[in-house]
């Protein structure tokens, strides 16, 4: 298991792949410092602001199993702190350290030089307002020799331009994505939203927004060769190995971590490192676009068929269960379907606990 987790990203050699997104844990050095030692490869701070933020209560809700929504804005420590005393001190502590700032033009320009000479290896730029973002990756490359990384929402209207854009205007490399909303949840005995925010809106993250991530992971990918963060919905090695296939460089992750605890990081660490020796790669490098070639085709299948292995059934029946054309049949563990019915949808050999129906 010799598997090698390293990234040579933006010109700095990363300890792993992984890397703890902006947010909740990040919120000083202390935080930082102990996603570095659980085995992160770089932390991206908290947002940084001219103002610390006031949070409403609460802010963090889980929502699914693998899901959360927050209604948390940006740092509740000041710009200034982060300068004098944050930053330098996870530097200190060996941290490799992304300075997120955001979310105008002008504080951009305020925070870009001192958290550069605080120390910050690499700077983020985090906007809601997608038409500024062109005109400040060029100031912020103006302002910076360190590395200029635009973190994209899933939120705009194109998010892909975006980025392209961002791109051609020198950006170093795309941060994808944020969280996606607004969202809402409700008490149903009490009637009022979970989260204590203005209207009880929130931004969706974890697990349930994997699939939006991944397209456009894979649309940016398939048109530029700069590095991009693969963020959100990285819940297990198995979907930060997906991430790098559809075309990230690195993976951020923060809802798992959250809900798991940072120590998570090093299950995570050692699942990429089993993953990627079962499945044939020598380096984090070698797997990023790995899946890249096979998206494109434009070859539809005009055949699906389905393989059934009798000795891996344990007769859960929820292949029959989910069938919406009532096809399948499940006596005796004999597999039966009805062909007539059968549209090949594949819904059922893709819930199958145990791989025992498999579609080809
Ligand atoms: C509680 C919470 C607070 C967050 N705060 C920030 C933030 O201050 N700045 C930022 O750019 N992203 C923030 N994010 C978004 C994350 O960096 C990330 O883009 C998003 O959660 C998707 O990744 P995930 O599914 O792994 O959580 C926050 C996410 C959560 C859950």
């Amino acid at each position: 298991m010799s598997k090698d987790l390293t990234v040579n990203i933006f010109g700095l050699r990363l300890k792993s792949t992984l890397i703890l997104g902006s947010g909740p844990l990040s919120y000083g050095a202390e935080g930082m410092i102990r996603a570095h030692q659980a085995g992160a490869g770089a932390v991206a701070t908290k947002t940084i602001r001219n103002k610390a933020a006031c949070n409403p209560y609460p802010h963090i809700i889980k929502s699914t199993a693998s899901s959360l929504i927050n209604a948390e804005k940006w740092s509740d420590i000041s710009g200034v702190r982060w300068v004098k005393e944050e930053i330098p001190k996870a530097k200190e502590a060996g941290v490799v350290v992304i300075a997120s700032i955001g979310h105008t033009p002008e504080e951009v320009e305020n925070w870009i030089k001192p958290v550069d000479e605080a120390g910050a290896d690499m700077i983020e730029l985090v906007f809601y307002r997608e038409e500024a973002i062109v005109s400040m990756t060029l100031r912020a490359k103006d302002s910076t020799d360190k590395p200029v990384i635009v973190k994209i929402s899933p939120n705009w209207v194109d998010p892909l331009q975006t980025a392209l854009e961002a791109l051609e205007h020198g950006a170093d490399g795309i941060t994808a994505m944020d969280s996606v909303g607004p969202v809402l949840r409700i008490d149903i005995r009490t009637k009022k939203p979970l989260l204590g925010s203005e209207k009880g809106y929130g931004w969706l993250t974890g697990g349930a927004i994997k699939p939006i991530v991944l397209r456009y992971i894979a649309e940016i990918a398939s048109r530029t060769d700069r590095p991009i963060i693969g963020l959100g919905g990285v819940m297990t090695a198995s979907d930060a190995v997906e991430m790098l296939m559809a075309g990230a460089s690195a993976v951020g992750v923060c809802s798992a971590l959250i809900l798991k605890g940072v120590e998570y990081l090093s299950r995570l660490n050692h699942g990429i490192k089993k993953l990627l020796a079962e499945l044939n790669y020598a380096t984090i490098a070698s797997v990023s676009g790995a899946a890249l070639p096979y998206l494109y085709n434009e070859e539809i299948l005009d055949k699906f068929e389905f393989y059934f292995e009798e000795s891996l059934c344990t007769a859960c029946n929820i292949c029959v269960q989910v069938c919406p054309y009532q096809a399948r049949k499940l006596e005796n563990k004999k597999m039966q379907l009805d062909e007539d019915k059968c549209r090949y949808c594949g819904l059922c050999a893709s819930i199958c606990p145990t791989a025992a129906l498999k579609g080809v």
